[in-house]
């Protein structure tokens, strides 16, 4: 079986843009993106430029763009992979800059990690049978190899880079739910500000692409419920795009008796002119589409809908 790769190339210092260039390749059983990548490097285009070394799913350095969704390139078989799309499309993580063809700069990834304070701060001594069963408390936190590609998919670091991000945040989480930390509430503090916890949206996207099932979105969960347990001044708040999103989301609800896609926009980032700029191309495709309905009408129906909030709020 011979298929055809579509791989974005780009030199920034020769083109003035990225380009999409084919290259083809006899497939055979147990074949990897990654050994296809690594045989057209090898025999077809020595210029050909990415990242990888364990092979193995291990070090995390293969994320890549492949049919649209962030993978491992050394986890995807490219039979079952063209199977399913009929095609083979491969670039760059999103929301990070492209150095070269298929790296990307990580150094925001990293900045951010290192902003949650990923190590324990204050030991504290614990008796061994505490440790027993830390593997459950962590939820399986530890378990990220760091590839980047939960922040390449968040929808919130999309439209809003000072978000801290998957990654970071259940990476806290991991140290959050460490007995040895003697100093939990300086880092659940920091993490209460713009940027924090407050400003994810819950779109799953993490929870969907992260190849080692951390589950970034259920971290910042536990987090929030950390937060709110722990009585913190500001949580759930703070006047942050995740609480907006939130608060706006239960109101459009509430007033239509359904989601509005267009109303919830424009409540949650009317104050933010930028933001609500950013959003515009997918607004428009969205129309394009015929999902963008008329953000001032009420949904037939709706009035039972209504009755079940207001039940809620006097309770
Ligand atoms: S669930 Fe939250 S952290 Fe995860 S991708 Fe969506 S916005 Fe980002
Ligand atoms: S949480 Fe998952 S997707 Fe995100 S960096 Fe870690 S391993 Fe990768
Ligand atoms: S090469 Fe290490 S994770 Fe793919």
């Amino acid at each position: 079986m011979r298929i055809k790769l579509t791989i974005q190339k780009f030199n920034p210092e020769l083109d003035p843009e990225p380009y999409d260039r084919d290259y083809f390749v006899d497939v055979h059983p147990g074949m990897t993106l990654l050994n296809a990548l690594l045989k057209i490097k090898s025999e077809v285009d020595g210029t050909l430029t990415f990242r990888a070394s364990c092979r193995s799913a291990i070090c995390g350095s293969c994320a890549m763009q492949i049919n649209g969704t962030q993978k491992l390139a050394c986890q995807v078989s490219l039979r079952e992979e063209f199977s399913r799309h009929q095609k083979m499309v491969i670039g760059p993580m999103a929301n990070m800059q492209p150095i070269k063809d298929l790296v990307v700069q990580m150094t925001p990834f990293w900045d951010k990690i290192k902003a949650v304070t990923p190590y324990i701060t204050a030991v504290q001594a614990v008796p061994s049978r505490a440790l027993q069963g830390l593997h459950k408390t962590l939820h399986h936190a530890d378990g990220c190899i760091m590839c980047g590609a939960c922040l390449s998919a968040c929808a919130t670091y999309d439209v809003s880079p000072t978000f801290l991000g998957p990654a970071a945040l259940a990476k806290a989480y991991r140290f959050q739910a460490d007995p040895r930390e003697g100093d939990k509430d300086a880092r659940l503090a920091s993490l209460q500000k713009e940027g924090g916890i407050w400003d994810c949206v819950r779109c799953n996207f993490c929870v969907a692409v992260c190849p080692k099932e951390v589950a970034p979105m259920e971290q910042i969960i536990r987090l929030r419920r950390q937060s709110l347990d722990k009585h913190f001044p500001n949580a759930g708040a703070s006047d942050t795009i995740g609480r907006r999103h939130i608060t706006q989301f239960v109101r459009v609800v509430s007033d239509e008796g359904r989601l509005n896609e267009t109303r919830l926009p424009l409540l949650m980032m009317w104050r933010t002119f930028y933001r609500l700029m950013r959003t515009l191309p997918l607004g428009a495709k969205m129309f394009l589409r015929g999902k963008t309905p008329w953000p001032f009408k009420k949904m037939p129906g709706h009035a039972p809908v209504r009755r079940i909030f207001k039940r809620f709020e006097k309770h």
